[in-house]
Formats: C-alpha cells, sequence, structure tokens
C-alpha cells in the first residue's frame, strides 16, 4: 500500500527515547493493571468530599484589586464557545451530515508556508494550531462508523487528503480499546478523532522536554478540532478512556515511534 510516510525516525540522535517510552508507559491504562485506577477513580466520584474538591479546583486568591470579567464573549467564537460542551448520550439514530465533520477536519489545513532560511527548496507549512517548534509531533485519524463496524482514515493536514488506512475496523475491536468506563459509545457514536504522538520529532530537538510539548500539542489540537467540531454543530466527548496499547494497534501504528494519546468521539447528542 503506497501512503506517504514521515522523516521519523530522525536522523539526530534522540537519546532521551528510551526513557520517554518507559515514562509514558507508566501513564498508560492497561486492562491487567487498571482496576485498582478503575476504584480508585470511582471511589473518588462517588464520594461527599471528591465532589467537594472536584467543584473547588481553583486557585483562591486574596480579595483585593478584583477586576470582573465582565466583556462579552468574542463575537466570532461566542457560538462555538457557548455551544461547547461534553456531550454524555449520543443517538445513534440521529441524522449526520458528514460534510460538517469535513468542514471541522479542513480547520487543520495549513494557511500559510514559509522558505526555510537554511534552504531555500525547503518550505514550512505552517498549520491553523500552534506547533512546538513547528514540528507538528500528532498524527490525526478519523475512526468512522461505516455500517456495523468502523473504517480508519488518515487525516494529512498539509495534503488536506484523508487516505484509509484500514477499510474496516470490526466494532469489537474498537470498542475493546477506545471504551473504557462506557461501552456504549462505539455503538452510539457516529466515530471518533485519534490523535496520536510521535514522540521523537520534538524529543530529538528538546530532549525531555519534547515529551510534555507533545502531550501540550495533544491538548491543543484536540481542542482546536473540538472547537470547530461545536462550530458545525457536531456533538463532542473528549476521552481519556482508552486503552493505549490496544488503541495504538488499532491504528497500526508503532509503538516504538507513535502512540495513541487522546480520543474526541463525535456523533449527534441524544438531546440535540
Ligand atoms: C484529556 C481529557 C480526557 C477526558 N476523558 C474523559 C473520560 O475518559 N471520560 C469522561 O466521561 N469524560 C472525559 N473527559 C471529559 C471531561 O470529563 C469534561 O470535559 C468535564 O467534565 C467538563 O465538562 P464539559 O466538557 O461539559 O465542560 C475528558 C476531558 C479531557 C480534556
Amino acid at each position: 500500500m503506497a501512503f506517504d510516510s514521515y522523516l521519523t525516525p530522525n536522523s539526530f540522535d534522540a537519546p532521551e527515547m528510551p526513557e520517554v517510552l518507559t515514562f509514558h508507559d507508566r501513564t498508560k491504562s492497561k486492562p491487567i493493571s487498571s482496576m485498582d485506577a478503575f476504584l480508585r477513580s470511582g471511589q473518588y466520584v462517588d464520594s461527599a468530599r471528591g465532589a467537594q474538591e472536584a467543584s473547588r479546583n481553583y486557585k483562591v486568591a486574596p480579595e483585593v484589586d478584583v477586576q470582573e470579567l465582565t466583556e462579552p464573549l468574542p463575537e466570532r467564537l461566542a457560538t462555538c464557545l457557548s455551544a461547547r460542551r461534553s456531550c454524555r448520550e449520543f443517538d445513534p439514530e440521529a441524522p449526520f451530515d458528514r460534510t460538517r465533520l469535513m468542514a471541522a477536519l479542513r480547520c487543520l489545513v495549513p494557511q500559510r508556508n514559509a522558505q526555510s532560511v537554511i534552504d531555500e527548496e525547503v518550505f514550512f507549512h505552517w498549520r491553523p494550531y500552534p506547533s512546538p517548534g513547528g514540528l507538528y509531533p500528532v498524527e490525526i485519524h478519523l475512526l468512522e462508523r461505516e455500517g456495523d463496524d468502523f473504517a480508519l482514515r488518515h487525516v494529512d493536514p498539509a495534503g488536506a487528503k484523508l487516505r484509509v488506512l484500514r477499510a474496516r475496523v470490526p466494532m469489537g475491536e474498537a470498542a475493546n480499546a477506545l471504551c473504557i468506563g462506557d461501552k456504549t459509545l462505539a455503538q452510539t457514536t457516529k466515530g471518533a478523532i485519534l490523535f496520536s504522538a510521535v514522540w521523537e520529532r520534538t524529543v530529538v530537538k528538546y530532549g525531555f522536554a519534547g515529551y510534555r510539548f507533545a502531550l501540550m500539542e495533544l491538548g491543543i489540537v484536540s481542542h482546536h478540532v473540538g472547537l470547530a467540531l461545536a462550530d458545525q454543530g457536531v456533538d463532542t466527548l473528549h476521552w481519556g478512556g482508552f486503552f493505549d496499547d490496544r488503541g495504538t494497534a488499532l491504528l497500526g501504528a508503532d509503538p516504538r515511534t507513535e502512540t495513541l494519546g487522546h480520543v474526541l468521539w463525535y456523533g449527534a447528542a441524544s438531546d440535540a
């Protein structure tokens, strides 16, 4: 199968990579070891103290020299900012306009080019979201419901193209990989955007900070897509409840270079 390959692994040494992967492994949800984590988060959610804490996760500063934020929401952003919320129940029967999804993905396509000062044959394509060093460690995939199963496509922002990676991802595989805590999501959504990180792209330049920068980009780009989907009237749920290694395998990625980092379910809310 021919699809554009990226340059990773890089030509420069990234000696921090083994330690980065070891550390990252400690952050993963795994089927065998996750029971303690589920019990712990369940106990937190179910305790009165946990509810009090979660409702007061803000820094208390002295009540002096206080300025009220009374300006109206920025006009052009206001609609999607107020439309955005976590959708907790999707309606699998609701009609879905795929062009809205495509329009949201269009918001990833580079808007600016810049010529390299080192080599005038080289051009950079700056995307609409910020990236550490413009290195774009995050890859974006579309897991789209097709019939009873899914199709997996790679989103290529620079080429403004979707390319099929797997024509069929069985429902069971997607549900077992991506649905910790809510098994219905794979059945009720129209699909998910899967964000992976190719750590080495930033580690090769920034060392251990490159790992952190890639995580930051995961947050930035997923929020960027989430807001674009809100603008298009598509409901979403940002989701960390996936088994990392199974999710990475679903992408067909080599876990030594690329790991699934974030999931954004999309579809139509039951109460829409
Ligand atoms: C990185 C990240 C991971 C999340 N993972 C989950 C998850 O696994 N399960 C879940 O129910 N919600 C998850 N959420 C959604 C948050 O719980 C939700 O955004 C929060 O409760 C605030 O609600 P709102 O999005 O409606 O403002 C996640 C959000 C983020 C940013």
